[in-house]
């Protein structure tokens, strides 16, 4: 039978023998009993433990993938997929890619481990013209060439064409690499589309309640599962029982907790933007892929089951968007996204964020609280703000 997604977050990787609990058991334990004279599949659990396996099956199933691997955070599974590049690779990558791997590319690049290419992932020509000249140059210099993906982008919420880059990538023999964390794997799978590896904060919408660090990589390339394993066990990457545990009770929501935020997250963009023409309320713009202004708006809609739950507004300028942030009783002002609970933040007051980012760049992970709750306090805090400093 096929399952909807729907039904697999919730019933996919259950135990299913008689007596069994309905949720699997969570072992507390660093280490496994050994005698010389038994066979021994378990040995200590910076390898991997039982109480991994339903989580990275069911990202796996998710995802469309044969193995699931989770990791300590969505950066240490992004860092281990960098790690898989021999010296020199030349990596095409967003130049509006997530700030913590935009960086440490930077790093890895200073160093000599790598050769960078940013792009605009939205310009499906200009990336794949430079994924032929990476490749190209990896070539020549008898290395590899990665394209990495992220979409929608974060801060941006630029939208990739995601099956035509990967088939232009596959024809040129270049690896890819998707970061899947805005989208989530209910409303697009990569590996479908011939995607390498499939990289997930899992702190995000998938875990859902701001209460947990990690991260997952799912292939189904055996080599790449093999060299991803073998980095986190030798990195020690790996997640604790206790993050396993709530990771594994917060995705059972995730359908549910995307579709209330998605429905929040459009009638708050629709609201926001009629609100650009009203002088006392200091909204330049506002993009969110639902949007008809979005410039990718109908890519998102052939490409993706959902627009997500990620707003950004332009209010301008530092001071603006510094005192709304001020003002918000409901929102928390806050880094991260995808939990229950609406988060705002000002995305450059991070040093390491592109200067492509506007100054006054709100960035909006709505939540699944009432909806009309969320407009009045993010109204009261633009006009309050706008007031103050006009
Ligand atoms: C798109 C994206 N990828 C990866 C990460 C890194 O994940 P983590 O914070 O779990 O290390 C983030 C964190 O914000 C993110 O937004």
């Amino acid at each position: 039978m096929t399952l909807n997604q729907r039904t697999r977050v919730v019933s996919a990787a259950r135990p299913h023998q008689p007596n069994a609990g309905v949720n699997h058991p969570v072992d507390f334990t660093s280490t496994y009993m050994y005698r010389p004279s038994a066979e021994n599949s378990l040995e200590y659990a910076r390898e991997g433990s039982p109480t991994f396996d339903p989580l990275e099956q069911l990202l796996a199933e998710l995802e469309g993938g044969d193995h699931g691997l989770l990791f300590s955070s969505g950066m240490a599974a992004i860092s281990a997929v960098a790690n898989q590049l021999p010296l020199g690779a030349h990596l095409v990558l967003p130049s509006h890619a997530y700030m913590g791997f935009s960086t440490l590319a930077q790093q890895m690049e200073d160093k000599g481990l790598l050769r960078l290419h940013r792009v605009d992932i939205a310009d499906t020509e200009q990336v794949l013209g430079t994924v032929g000249e990476a490749a190209a140059a990896a070539e020549t210099a008898g290395t590899e060439a990665m394209l990495w993906i992220e979409s929608p982008t974060n801060p941006m919420l630029e939208v990739a064409d995601i099956p035509a880059l990967l088939a232009g990538a596959k024809q040129l023999g270049v690896t890819t690499a998707v970061d899947n964390t805005f989208a989530t794997p209910l409303r697009q799978n990569p590996l479908e589309h011939g995607a390498d590896v499939v990289l997930h904060s899992v702190t995000k919408f998938i875990a859902g309640h701001s209460d947990v660090l990690m991260g997952a990589a799912i292939t189904s390339d055996t080599q790449m599962y093999e060299g991803l394993h073998n980095h986190r066990s030798f990195h020690g990457t790996v997640p604790g029982p206790m993050e396993v545990f709530l990771a594994l009770r917060g995705v059972r929501t995730l359908a549910v907790r995307l579709d209330a935020a998605e429905r929040n997250a459009q009638l708050l963009a629709q609201r926001l933007e009629e609100s650009i023409h009203d002088d006392a309320v200091p909204v330049r713009s506002v993009c969110y892929p639902g949007l008809a202004s979005h410039p990718q708006h109908e890519r998102a809609e052939s490409l993706l089951s959902g627009f997500g739950a990620i707003i950004t507004l332009d209010t301008g300028s530092q001071q603006i968007a510094d005192a709304v942030l001020e003002r918000l009783q409901i929102w928390t002002p806050a880094t991260s996204l995808g939990g229950v609970e609406s988060l705002a933040e000002r995305r450059r007051r991070h040093l390491t964020e592109p200067t492509s980012v506007p100054e006054g760049l709100i960035r909006l992970s709505v939540g699944i609280e009432d909806a009309e709750d969320l407009y009045q306090d993010v109204d009261q805090a633009l006009r309050s703000a706008g007031d103050q400093l006009a």
